[in-house]
């Protein structure tokens, strides 16, 4: 008897040991700078024009400090500095179609290999829109080791979208847009921070959203299968009030850091092997 309570003794201390240096080292990781993955975002959002990409896209930027790329913007950029590419591209776009796979797959790679701001995530706006370019950004990813976290489908109804985009107004050097309903500025079709004005763009008509609507259900819809069968998918009412989706975003980002510590991170996790 006496020998089974030293070996019980014994063990115990040994646990109790343990159990300090394991909370030590815990305390230790909580201190210390994070992993520079945990608030690092790699995402996409999917969704028809005025779905509200371009609008909530900003809010994730600044959330998580990663880039926003949005290939619309681009685009548009180039047709401002009037290059070939612009000029181009202004037909197309205007017309409601889409300007060439290996044309915007090289603007993105550009980015994500060159752009500092991309060194903490990014989240795509606008891209990809077909399925050669989803596949693409995926051989661009498995490239870097990495993988993308998030598809976000903003679904909205057709017929709520005429209103959105012929009421849209954009401040072209920042990107920032407002409503001349749902958001107006501050001063009539001026920009709040800059005092610049604002202008619409030429393709945010009636006549042309009905095209790009038609390509957008025709070419991008697929897209939202393809993301369907990888499981990263997730879908968003988009036709709720702007403050309302970016709920149902931080929902998203917070089911999945749940996720991420369910599975466990800690070092009794890591003892077990679970991480
Ligand atoms: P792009 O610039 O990407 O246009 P889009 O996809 O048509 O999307 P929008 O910018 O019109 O809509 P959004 O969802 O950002 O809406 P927003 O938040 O501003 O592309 C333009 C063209 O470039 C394409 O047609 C194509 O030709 C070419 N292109 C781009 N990418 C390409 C690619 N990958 N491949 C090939 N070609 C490509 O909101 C709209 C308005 O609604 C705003 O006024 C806003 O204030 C308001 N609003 C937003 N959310 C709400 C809300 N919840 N309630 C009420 N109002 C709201």
């Amino acid at each position: 008897m006496g020998y089974i309570d030293d070996e019980v003794k014994r063990l115990q201390s040994i646990v109790d040991s343990l159990d300090g240096r394991i909370k030590a080292l815990e305390k230790s990781q909580i201190g210390g700078p994070k992993p520079k993955t945990a608030e690092e975002i790699r995402m996409i959002l999917i969704g028809p024009p005025g779905a509200g990409k371009g609008t909530q896209a900003p809010k994730i930027k600044e959330k998580f400090a990663c880039c926003h790329l949005a290939t619309g913007d681009m685009l548009r950029s180039q047709v401002a500095k009037k290059t070939t590419l612009g000029r181009e591209a202004k037909k197309i776009m205007d017309q409601g179609g889409l300007v060439s796979d290996d044309i915007v797959i090289g603007m993105i790679k550009e980015e994500l290999e060159n752009n500092q701001e991309c060194k903490g995530g990014f989240i795509l706006d606008g891209f990809p829109r077909t399925v050669p370019q989803a596949e693409s950004l995926d051989a661009m990813l498995r490239e870097r080791n990495q993988t993308l976290q998030h598809a976000v489908e903003l679904q909205i109804d057709d017929a709520l979208l005429v209103a959105r985009i012929t009421g849209r107004l954009v401040h072209p050097a920042s990107g920032r847009t407002y409503h001349s309903t749902f958001n107006p500025p501050k001063l009539a079709m001026t920009d709040d921070v800059t005092g610049e004005p604002l202008i619409q763009r030429s393709d945010d008509n009636a006549e042309a959203l009905k095209k790009r609507l038609a390509t957008y259900h025709k070419q991008t819809a697929p897209v939202v299968g393809y993301y369907q069968n990888t499981g990263i998918w997730k879908a968003i009412d988009a036709s709720q009030e702007p403050g309302q989706v970016w709920k149902s975003l931080l929902t998203i980002f917070d089911n999945d850091k749940a996720k991420a510590k369910s599975s466990g991170s800690g070092i009794l996790s890591k003892l077990a092997g679970r991480s």
